[in-house]
């Protein structure tokens, strides 16, 4: 690995996403480092994850970040996506040659925070049956009941949030009765937000829960994480943040407000030449 001093004061930080989800990152990341020049990369091209299978998800996120990485030179890549971190972080690992930091779902804190003992998992539905997510409960909620449920309509209520329209309460309501119906759901007193769309929509799921559900998510210890793997290094901002898309589009231009207030005023399209 490249000695700290060595590093390229310029060389960003990648956070990447299958689309809006990563900013939830992003901005803890910008109060501890607020310094680091950043390049904010969403697969919209790809957009939905969650939808997708194992192999589609780790073929595209691998190909992208390798040519990505190649292209930009960052420092350090953050897959600031849970659904592409449970399927593909070790891939990933073993191809960069960069620091990689992923996000996987805050079930330990979830389970140390609990009364009831019934803890929540709102994912996308790739996140929510990866044996990672039976790695971690086997290793922190073994005696806790964790109940998993997929969410895909919150990612698209979340785009849309970003993007200056009200998100859908159908969706909200039908996650929230999703929840609440499974087995032990009316005992639930944490909930993981395990998709990084999710915290964007905090607001409108802790008025359909109630007050007594505490809702966690990773992105603070996450950026906790990048910070402690970027100690000690120079940052300088050669130029305005960037926002890279896969895909060009309207949905892009109604980003560009909410896309400026998280530091990111440029913004481009990721060419595959
Ligand atoms: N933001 C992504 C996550 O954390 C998922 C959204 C998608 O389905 O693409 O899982």
């Amino acid at each position: 690995m490249t000695l700290p001093d060595r590093i390229d004061p310029t060389a960003p930080v990648l956070l990447f996403d299958s689309g809006v989800g990563g900013l939830t990152v992003l901005r803890e990341i910008r109060q501890l480092l607020p310094d680091a020049p950043v390049v904010y990369a969403a697969d919209n091209a790809g957009l939905p994850y969650g939808t997708k299978t194992e192999a589609q998800v780790a073929a595209r996120v691998c190909g992208l970040l390798g040519r990505i990485t190649e292209r930009l030179q960052p420092r350090l890549v953050c897959i600031a996506c849970n659904t592409a971190s449970t399927i593909a972080l070790g891939m990933v690992r073993d191809v960069l040659e960069i620091p990689v930091v992923g996000t996987v779902p805050a079930i330990k804190p979830a389970a140390a925070l609990t009364r009831s003992g019934v803890i929540g998992l709102l994912g996308t539905e790739a996140t929510i049956r990866q044996d990672y997510v039976d790695r971690l409960e086997a290793e922190f909620a073994q005696d806790k009941t964790l109940l998993r449920y997929g969410a895909p309509r919150l990612v698209e209520a979340a785009e849309a949030k970003l993007r200056g329209v009200t998100p859908d309460p159908d969706a909200v309501r039908e996650a929230v009765d999703g929840l609440r119906s499974m087995p032990g759901g009316e005992a639930m007193d944490a909930l993981v937000l395990a998709c990084t769309h999710f915290p964007l929509l905090a607001d409108e799921l802790q008025a359909a829960l109630g007050p007594e559900v505490r809702l966690v998510h990773g992105a603070e210890g996450i950026a906790r994480q990048v910070a402690r793997l970027l100690a000690g290094q120079m940052f300088e901002r050669a130029r305005p943040d960037l926002a890279l898309f896969t895909a060009d589009g309207p949905g892009i231009a109604s980003l560009a407000p909410c896309l400026e207030s998280y530091g990111l005023p440029n913004i481009d399209v990721f060419s595959k030449r």
